[in-house]
Parts: structure tokens; sequence; C-alpha cells
């Protein structure tokens, strides 16, 4: 039974729906709401930010979908490591990529659970580097390595793919405080 207080961090504020199948999965899971609310932040951020890519750079190939499905699954596995809502930890990850994969996600769409905090590995995809932008910038986080390796993907002379994601980032940024209040307004436990 989905908790009020889930169904409330599903549905409350302008933040953009989840997509159907990641919200039904976080419903049937009872997910802590706090967990549902900061996937919601999230899958808002990535919309916005593969909408600002795509405008600018019409020819890089990134699957939209595919990053939108994991900005809005990428910490499920929190629901078996409640812990890891708190505090730092690594175990959510695998954990989460299972549970997808057990609840008949593809394999494809599942991946981005496991892989949002390992922007350093050689087989990242623009896909995967695009949700742990997401899963940073919702709270005006900016990680100097992982734009780095998007900006590479971006192409053209390093500085101008800087100056043009900088200024994608910088918006984004802006809304960190009311994103962190919105998050913040949900319990760990309903
Ligand atoms: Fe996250």
């Amino acid at each position: 039974m989905t908790s009020q207080v889930l169904d409330l961090a599903l549905t409350e504020s302008s933040l953009r729906p989840l997509p159907g199948p990641a919200a039904e999965l976080l419903r049937e899971l009872d997910a802590p709401p706090r967990l549902g609310a900061h996937l919601r932040i999230v899958h808002d951020v990535a919309w916005s930010l593969t909408d600002a890519l795509g405008r600018r750079r019409p020819d890089l190939e990134f699957d939209t979908t595919a990053v939108l499905f994991g900005a809005a699954t990428h910490d499920i596995g929190k629901v078996v490591h409640v812990e890891e809502l708190s505090a730092p930890g690594h175990a959510h990850e695998e954990a989460g990529r299972d549970l997808l994969l057990r609840y008949g996600v593809p394999a494809h769409l599942a991946r981005f659970a496991g892989s949002h905090a390992s922007w350093d590995d050689p087989h990242v995809t623009l896909d995967d580097l695009l949700v742990s932008l997401a899963d940073k910038v919702w709270r005006a986080a900016r990680v100097e390595d992982l734009e780095k390796l998007v900006c590479a993907r971006l192409g053209g002379a390093p500085w101008e793919a800087f100056l043009e994601l900088d200024d994608v980032l910088r918006q984004l940024a802006a809304g960190a405080d009311a994103r962190l209040a919105f998050q913040a307004a949900y319990p760990i436990t309903a």
C-alpha cells in the first residue's frame, strides 16, 4: 500500500511527473517519501538538462527517454539501503540495478541505478554522464572531473564546450534552494 506522504511526494509541486512505470514501481515498493521527492527532483533537472543540451547541440546523440528513466530510478536501491538516504554509501547502487532487473526493467534502463556514481568507468556513455550530472546540479553541486567528461562528449573547442555547459548548469543550479526545501519537507519514514 502506498503511503499518503509518498503519494504527495510523487504528485505535489510543479515538478514534472515521473515516467509512469517509475512512479508505479515506487508505489509498489512503498518507497520512503524522501526518496520519491529526490527522484522527482533529479528527473525534473534531467528533463531541463536534456532539453537545454538538445536545443544548443541538436546533433549531440543521447537517449532522452533512457536518461529520464535513469534519473527517475537512479537511487531506487535506497528502498533496500534506507540508511543511505541520510548517510553516504554505495550499497544502494548494485542493489538498485538488481531490484530493477527483478521487476522486469530492461538492462539498458536498469543500469543507471548502478552507474550514477561511476562516471570514471571507461564504458560510461553520455546517457550515464547526464544522469550523474543531474544528480549533482539539482543541489548546485559542481564536479569538475564529471563536467570535463561531459565537455569532451560535446566536442569542439574545450573552452567553448565548457562555457556552454557552464551556462546550462548555472541556470539549473539557481533552483537548488527550492529543491532542497522540497526534498527536506518529506520524511524518510512515512
Ligand atoms: Fe541521487
